[in-house]
C-alpha cells in the first residue's frame, strides 16, 4: 500500500454561507471563516473542503457560477480569500475548493454569448438539440430539480440541457475549447496555492451521446414522460478520457487532493477512476450508502422514505472495502451539505443523541479511507423541525413542495414528513457556536433560521465537556494520526450476520484493531469469535466509560455503544 498524505488526512467540509458571518448581513462569508480557523485546528483536522465561493446569482447557492476567477460578493473579496488560505496554510491546513463543471450558471458570460445565436463561438460551450419529432423536449430526461433537462431558448430556437435548474446549463466536453478552459481555470486556483478539488457530479460531464448524436430516452420507471435520467447520464463513454486529460494537462503538475462526486457509482466504477495507475482521481463520493433509507423506484425517488437496515449499510460498506482495497481509495462520510444530519438518520437525536453521535463518528473513523466531517457533525447537530415551506431556502425541497402539494395534491403533511428527513436544509442551518440568541454566528438576521437546540449544542459547550462529541471527534482524529492499522489495515468484518451490531477488524502487519458498533437503542450481546486468538485487549476509544477488568471475549455493549480496542 503506497503511502500519501492524502490518504492519512480528515477532511473538514464547510459550507460557508452557514458557517460564519462577519458584517451582520446574515450569510456567512470568507473573514468569517478566517476568524475560525482556531476551531478547526482545535478539532486536528488537515484538510478543508469549501463549498463554492465563486461569483453566482445563486439559484443553488454558488452550485450554478457565473464567474469562476472572482468572489462570491457577499462571501467578500478575492483579498478576503487570500488571507484565508493564508490563514489556513499558516496552521498547516490544507484547502480543497469546490470544481462545479459539469454545468455553469446561466448568467455566465459564456452562455449569455452562447443562447445569442448559433453562430457565436461559444454557442458550442453548451448542449443545444431541436425538438423531438412531434415538438417538445428532445428527450425524456427529467431535471433533477424537477421539470424537464431542456429548456426552450427563443433566440437560437432550441432547447438547451441543464440536468439540475434551468439556470444551470451543462458544458459540453465534446469541446477542447471548454475543456482547455476549465483546465485554464483550475491552473489559476491551483496557481494561488490551493491544495485540490472536490469535483462536483463529475462522472455526468461525458453524456451518452449515440451515433447520430441523440441523447436517448431514459428507461421508463414510472408514470408521466418525465423519467430520473442520472443512470443514463453518469459514467459516460469518455469519463475516464476526459479525466485522464485533467490529470496529464493539471492535476500531475501538483502534490493536490482529488475527490470526484459520484452519483450511481459502482464499485468497478470507483477502481477504474480511482486506482494509481490508470485513474485520475485519488477518490470518489459514491451514494450506495446514502439511499439505504429510500425506497428503490419510488414515485418521489429520493423523498419515498424507509428506514434504513443495518444489513444493508453493512453489506454496502463491506463490498467498498473489499473492491477498492489496494486497487482504489475509498471516501468516508455520513453527511455533507446535501444531506440530512447523520445522527438523525442513523442514530437518534432524542435521549441518545450524545452516544449515537460519537457511535456513527466511531464507525466513520474506524473504516478504510479518508474521512469527511461535515461542519456540524462534529457537535451531533440535529435535522430542523421545519414548519412548512416558508421555512425552507433550498431549490430541490421548494420544487417537491411545489410539484409534489400545489402541482398533485399530494398529502401536505407526508410531504413535510419526507422534507424533515431528506432535506438539504437540514445540513444548511447555521453552525451552532454558542448560546447566544442566533447561535454567535451573525449579529444580524440569518439568511436561514437557527436550529432551536442551539442552546444546548453548540461548540462553545462543548468545549467545556470532556464528554462530548466534538470531544470525541478530536480524539478519534488524533487516534488515527497516530495509529496507521486505522489508515492502512486491511479490513475485514466479523460477526456479519449480527442483527444490531457492527464489527471489524483493520490489520496492518501483526497489529490488529477491533472496532465494534451496537447500530440500536437497546442492548446487545458481542461475542468475539472463537477463531480470533486474543489475551488481551486495551482499550483505545470508547463511548462510555468501560471497566478495564471486563472480558472482551462476551460482554453486553449497551445502547449505540462503539469502542475500538487493540487485540494482542
Ligand atoms: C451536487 C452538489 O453537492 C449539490 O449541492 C448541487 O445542487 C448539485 N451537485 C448541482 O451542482
Amino acid at each position: 500500500m503506497n503511502r500519501s498524505w492524502w490518504k492519512e488526512s480528515v477532511v473538514y467540509q464547510i459550507y460557508p454561507r452557514s458557517f460564519q458571518d462577519s458584517n451582520g448581513d446574515g450569510i456567512g462569508d470568507l473573514p468569517g471563516i478566517t476568524s475560525r480557523v482556531g476551531h478547526l485546528k482545535t478539532l486536528g483536522v488537515d484538510v478543508v473542503w469549501l463549498s463554492p465561493v465563486y461569483r453566482s446569482p445563486n439559484d443553488d447557492n454558488g452550485y450554478d457560477i457565473s464567474d469562476y476567477r472572482d468572489i462570491m460578493a457577499e462571501f467578500g473579496t478575492l483579498a478576503d480569500f487570500d488571507a484565508m488560505l493564508a490563514a489556513l496554510h499558516r496552521h498547516g491546513i490544507k484547502l480543497m475548493m469546490d470544481l462545479v463543471v459539469n454545468h455553469s450558471s446561466d448568467e455566465h458570460a459564456w452562455f449569455r454569448q452562447a443562447r445569442a445565436s448559433r453562430d457565436n463561438p461559444y454557442h458550442d460551450y453548451y448542449i443545444w438539440r431541436a425538438p423531438a419529432e412531434g415538438g417538445g423536449p428532445p428527450n425524456n430526461w427529467e431535471a433533477a430539480f424537477g421539470g424537464s433537462a431542456w429548456e426552450w431558448n427563443e433566440a437560437t430556437g432550441e432547447y438547451y440541457l441543464h440536468l439540475f435548474s434551468k439556470k444551470q446549463p451543462d458544458l459540453n466536453w465534446e469541446n477542447p475549447h471548454l475543456r482547455s478552459e476549465v483546465y485554464d481555470l483550475m491552473h489559476f486556483w491551483l496557481g494561488k496555492g490551493v491544495d485540490g478539488f472536490r469535483m462536483d457530479v463529475i462522472n455526468m460531464i461525458s453524456k451518452p451521446y449515440g451515433p447520430d448524436g441523440r441523447l436517448p430516452d431514459a428507461p421508463v420507471v414510472k408514470a408521466g414522460f418525465l423519467q430520473p435520467c442520472f443512470g443514463a447520464v453518469t459514467n459516460g463513454p469518455r469519463l475516464l478520457e476526459h479525466l485522464r486529460e485533467m490529470k496529464r494537462e493539471v492535476l500531475r503538475h501538483y502534490d493536490c487532493i482529488t475527490v470526484g462526486e459520484a452519483p450511481c457509482a459502482t464499485t468497478r466504477q470507483g477502481m477504474e477512476l480511482t486506482n494509481e495507475q490508470g485513474g485520475a482521481l485519488n477518490m470518489l463520493f459514491q451514494f450506495e450508502h446514502m439511499e439505504l433509507d429510500s425506497v428503490p423506484g419510488h414515485p418521489w425517488g429520493k423523498w419515498g422514505c424507509k428506514p434504513f437496515e443495518l444489513r444493508d449499510l453493512k453489506a454496502s460498506m463491506t463490498r467498498w472495502q473489499d473492491e477498492l482495497v489496494g486497487r482504489g481509495w475509498n471516501s468516508l462520510y455520513l453527511s455533507n451539505h446535501d444531506q440530512p444530519r447523520p445522527v438523525s438518520r442513523f442514530g437518534d437525536d432524542g435521549a441518545q443523541r450524545v452516544v449515537s453521535a460519537k457511535m456513527l463518528a466511531t464507525f466513520l473513523h474506524g473504516l478504510q479511507g479518508t474521512p469527511y466531517v461535515y461542519q456540524g457533525e462534529e457537535l451531533g447537530m440535529t435535522n430542523f423541525p421545519f414548519r412548512g415551506p416558508e421555512d425552507l431556502r433550498d431549490i430541490e425541497s421548494i420544487n417537491f413542495w411545489r410539484e409534489a402539494v400545489d402541482g398533485r395534491g399530494e398529502d401536505r403533511a407526508a410531504v413535510l414528513d419526507a422534507i424533515r428527513r431528506k432535506g438539504r436544509d437540514n445540513a444548511r442551518t447555521p453552525m451552532q457556536w454558542d448560546a447566544t440568541p442566533n447561535a454567535g454566528f451573525t449579529s444580524g438576521t440569518p439568511w436561514i433560521a437557527v436550529n432551536p437546540n442551539h442552546a444546548e449544542i453548540n461548540v462553545a459547550a462543548e468545549y467545556d465537556d470532556p464528554d462530548s462529541v466534538f470531544q470525541h471527534y478530536r480524539r478519534l482524529i488524533a487516534l488515527r494520526r497516530s495509529q496507521p492499522a486505522l489508515v492502512y489495515g486491511r479490513y475485514r468484518p466479523i460477526l456479519a450476520e449480527h442483527p444490531q451490531i457492527y464489527a471489524w477488524l483493520r490489520t496492518l502487519y501483526d497489529d490488529r484493531l477491533l472496532v465494534v458498533c451496537n447500530f440500536t437503542a437497546s442492548p446487545a450481546e458481542f461475542r468475539l469469535p472463537d477463531e480470533l486468538d486474543v489475551v488481551r485487549w486495551p482499550l483505545l476509544i470508547a463511548n462510555y466509560a468501560v471497566d478495564p477488568a471486563q472480558d472482551l471475549r462476551c460482554f453486553a455493549l449497551r445502547p449505540y455503544e462503539a469502542r475500538i480496542h487493540r487485540l494482542q
